[in-house]
């Protein structure tokens, strides 16, 4: 039986990529998307999550937009120099014809949880406010989740968007830490693995070069985060964040992991920064009573990609 995959989403680049490759691969149903800020603004990432769904000719598949703002903060703005100004590499994109639902994605996220209960696994690729605001609004869905595998996070590397904060992390860590503190089975496909898996320019040739709407939809988009990666990198290729969660899903046995509790700091030069509890277990910490989190520290790479570029084919 198919796997009820709910993707909280903040589209993004890497995004459509992950939300594509979820779609071709008949182990998922994709329940829906809810899509967060963070890429770019709520209104900006619904737009693209409704537009993506259209694209892949899967519009019976339902989008709930997110909060627009961080639970405590102001939101600090979109990363328009990553994945341009609307998210989707300033390609001229036309208006989609289909809408949201009437709910919020927190209201989305508990109905379809308690309507599956032990079933719907969550895949959260952006920020993490919509999900703590499920759980603030239910908190009983940690029985009913099946596991939350989510891109976000450092946790043995330097973070992306500060010298110790990923992006998604440091976009809401107040949010994370909520999340992170959930009792349920959580895995954290962070920066340790994602700038593991690396697609050289032949790669990204080969995955715009299919004769399909979401190759030919990725080829008008990758330019721009291409362009963003070797400027940063000093050398072509990109790193794979959002669609390691999909690979990581479809077959963790390509991923080595370890498991640690995990707190991500709210304040100082920190903030964002997701600590695992290495050692000191005896010991009372602000980490005491959380329950491990599956963190993933190596990756079997070259199958991952050989493996997305199967599914986007
Ligand atoms: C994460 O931040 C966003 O820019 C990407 O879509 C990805 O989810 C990587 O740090
Ligand atoms: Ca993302």
């Amino acid at each position: 039986m198919a796997r009820k995959l709910l993707i909280d989403t903040d589209p993004g680049i890497d995004d459509a990529m992950a939300i594509f490759y979820a779609l071709n691969s008949p182990e998922f149903e994709v329940i829906g998307l809810t899509s967060i800020f963070g890429n770019a603004y709520t209104e900006i990432c619904t737009q693209n999550a409704l537009r993506l769904l259209e694209i892949a000719d899967r519009t019976e598949i339902p989008v709930a937009a997110g909060a627009d703002r961080p639970l405590t903060v102001e939101f600090k703005g979109p990363a328009d120099f990553v994945h341009g100004a609307n998210g989707q590499g300033n390609a001229n994109l036309p208006a989609p014809k289909i809408q949201p639902i009437n709910q919020s994605a927190a209201e989305f996220i508990v109905d379809q949880i308690k309507q599956h209960p032990g079933e719907v696994t969550l895949a959260p690729l952006g920020p993490l406010t919509n999900i703590a605001l499920a759980l603030l609004l239910d908190p009983t869905i940690v029985d009913d989740i099946h596991e939350i595998v989510l891109m976000g996070g450092n946790a043995f590397v330097p973070g992306n968007a500060s010298p110790a904060a990923e992006a998604n992390i440091l976009n809401d860590p107040e949010a994370a830490d909520i999340v992170f503190g959930m009792q349920c089975p959580i895995t954290m496909v962070g920066l340790d693995v994602t700038e593991k898996v690396y697609m050289s320019p032949e790669v990204l040739d080969h995955i715009t070069s299919f004769d399909n709407p979401e190759s030919q939809h990725l080829a008008k988009i990758l330019p721009f985060y291409h362009d963003f990666f070797t400027g940063r990198r000093g050398e072509p290729g990109i790193h794979v964040h959002d669609s390691t969660v999909i690979s990581y899903l479809l077959d963790p046995a390509l991923f080595t992991t370890v498991k640690h509790p995990i707190r991500v700091a709210t304040s100082g030069i920190s903030r964002g920064k997701t600590w695992p509890a290495v050692g000191l277990a005896d010991v009372e910490s602000p980490w005491s009573g959380r329950r491990d989190i599956n963190i993933c520290v190596d990756v079997n790479a070259a199958k991952v990609i050989e493996m997305e570029l199967d599914r986007l084919k």
